[in-house]
């Protein structure tokens, strides 16, 4: 049976992947900014009405971390408020809500996998927008699937790999931060993964994001590897010294048991995403 689905936020870096990866059956939606504003609920709610569908992905966002510290009005209202909304009119038409959330809900002050029963409590603006906006889901509707995820980067960009590449093929010396440790995640694996979770019964909230775990600095260092450059032109260094506008959890890494109990989902190794990533690009 053909399974329409329709994606708010389709043309950003994990929309993409969602239609790169669309499993035989399903009839996607990809309304552009200017055809479906986030904030225009009656336009939604008509589009809605109009062309009925099976499921709504939210992925919409505002995802620039730093920018968000100097806007958290602009930040609260995109992540936050609207989602909630959404939720809202998504659960009034008995449909359900696909969301997708961060691992920057959580502190960082954990040693093992954040479980997604785990006490949220973000150290940055952003973090705080999006675990308003999964609270605001929760409450409007029970049918909601609230999907965290962790560094993304694909095809496209613009992402922490593309960054590193450039600045390694512009030649000179790179400083990284060594002391957040994350998944970085392939985002055509998370892509599929969302296929199942976003289509299939279970509502809740999941963890999806890449096996393993590590620090920005030896993903960088790795990023070099594989594309035949030097890793040690990479130099380590503190978040504290890295200037950047917002603070990122010091660890947030996502346990993804929840999601391969139900789903028998788990999705590949970071280092080994990156590379099956890279070879798909030419690199
Ligand atoms: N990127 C990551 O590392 C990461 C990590 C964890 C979780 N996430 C979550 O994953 C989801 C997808 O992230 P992404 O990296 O694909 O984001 P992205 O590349 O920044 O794309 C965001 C999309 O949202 C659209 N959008 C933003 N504001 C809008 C508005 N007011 N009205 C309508 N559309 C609007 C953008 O449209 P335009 O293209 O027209 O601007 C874009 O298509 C987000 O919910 C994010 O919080 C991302």
């Amino acid at each position: 049976m053909t399974q329409r689905v329709l994606i708010l936020g389709a043309g950003g870096l994990l929309g993409r992947a969602l239609r790169r990866t669309a499993p035989a059956g399903v009839e996607l939606h990809c309304p552009t900014r200017e055809d479906l504003p986030l904030d225009d609920l009656d336009r939604l709610g008509r589009r809605l009405r109009e062309q009925p569908v099976d499921r709504l992905f939210l992925l919409a966002a505002w995802t620039r971390v730093d920018d968000c510290e100097s806007d958290p009005e602009r930040a609260f209202r995109i992540n936050g408020i609207l989602p909630g909304r959404i939720a809202n009119l998504a659960e009034r038409r008995g449909l359900p809500l696909v969301f997708v959330s961060t691992d920057y809900v959580f502190s960082g002050a954990a040693v093992a996998p954040y479980r997604e029963f785990d006490r949220i409590e973000p150290v940055n603006l952003y973090g705080r927008s999006k675990a308003y906006g999964e609270g605001a889901v929760r409450e409007a509707s029970r049918a909601a699937r609230i999907v965290r995820t962790s560094g993304l980067y694909g095809e496209g960009g613009p992402d922490f790999v593309a960054s590193i590449r450039r600045a390694l093929s512009a030649g000179g010396p790179l400083r990284v931060v060594a002391d957040q440790i994350t998944a970085p995640t392939w985002v055509d694996d998370l892509a599929r993964a969302l296929w199942v979770v976003g289509l299939g019964d279970e509502a809740g909230t999941f963890h999806l994001s890449a096996a393993g775990e590590l620090s920005w600095c030896d993903f960088a260092r790795e990023i070099a590897r594989a594309s035949g450059e030097d890793p040690e032109r990479i130099t380590p260094i503190t978040a504290a010294e890295s200037g950047r506008a917002a603070a990122r959890p010091a660890y947030s890494v996502l346990s993804g048991q929840r999601a391969r109990e139900i789903f028998g989902l788990s999705l590949p190794e970071t280092r080994d995403a990156l590379r099956a990533f890279l070879v798909g690009t030419g690199a």
